[in-house]
């Protein structure tokens, strides 16, 4: 296994950022794999807070109700050594935080700037502990806007679509991305110093290639 090694010494962060199904989650997976770092799903936090408020009753939409949740959840944010771990209240949602209820309303609960604010000092402290591979919306652009290595993941709508059909889940897709890429706090943006990755035309393999060339690019070093 190669390990990641910074310019300078210290913990590496790589930012993979990108919209819905457009291919970041597996490519951070096997890039963490490959390079022996630690793969971080951001948006799994904003799902657990999600999930809690589905399963409370709490209007997603209601940003005092939503604030007022937050403040009585304890999120605990570790990793197994290659994933990163999320419980709930001491609770691991499992499969629950991809479900359709999820997907509909995930969109409004990250659109709510305290949530961001707590989830983002969660997602800094990672790198306190381990080289990250971490992948979102905002990773590059807000959680760790310094990092010299930030690749925007993206894919033709219908792929994308294609994509979370054949895996099979329900995701509103392009009506999530124009909510995530619209809002006020922290939008879906491609961030500053980021390589833009297409992933429409790329097999597993040739995106993970072609991922490793642009981190070289930006002056990863692999021992
Ligand atoms: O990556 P994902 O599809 O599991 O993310 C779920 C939602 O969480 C996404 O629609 C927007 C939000 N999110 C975010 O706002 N910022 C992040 N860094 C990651 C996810």
């Amino acid at each position: 296994m190669n390990s990641a090694l910074a310019p300078d010494s210290g913990f590496v962060a790589i930012a993979i950022d990108g919209p819905a199904a457009s291919g970041k989650s597996t490519l951070a997976r096997l890039l963490a794999q490959k390079l022996g770092l630690v793969m971080v799903n951001s948006g799994s936090m904003y799902r657990a807070v999600t999930w809690k408020a589905l399963r409370e009753g709490v209007d997603p939409h209601d940003h005092a109700a939503v604030i007022a949740l937050l403040h009585r959840t304890r999120l605990d944010c570790g990793d197994d050594g290659t994933y990163s771990t999320i419980a709930v209240d001491g609770i691991d949602p499992g499969e629950e935080l991809r479900s359709s209820a999820v997907n509909a309303n995930v969109s409004a609960v990250s659109a709510v700037p305290e949530v961001r604010e707590a989830l983002v000092a969660l997602q800094r402290d990672y790198l306190n502990r381990a080289s990250i591979v971490m992948e979102g919306r905002d990773i590059g652009s807000v959680v760790f806007p310094d990092t010299p290595f930030k690749i925007y993941v993206d894919a033709d709508e219908h792929v994308r679509t294609a994509r979370r059909r054949d895996a099979g889940e329900h995701d509103p897709v392009a009506k999530r991305d124009a909510a995530d890429s619209g809002r006020v706090h922290a939008p879906l943006i491609v961030s500053e110093g980021a390589a833009i990755l297409d992933t429409s035309h790329h097999t597993i393999e040739s995106g993970v290639a072609a991922a490793i060339e642009i981190l070289k690019q930006q002056g990863l070093k692999l021992a």
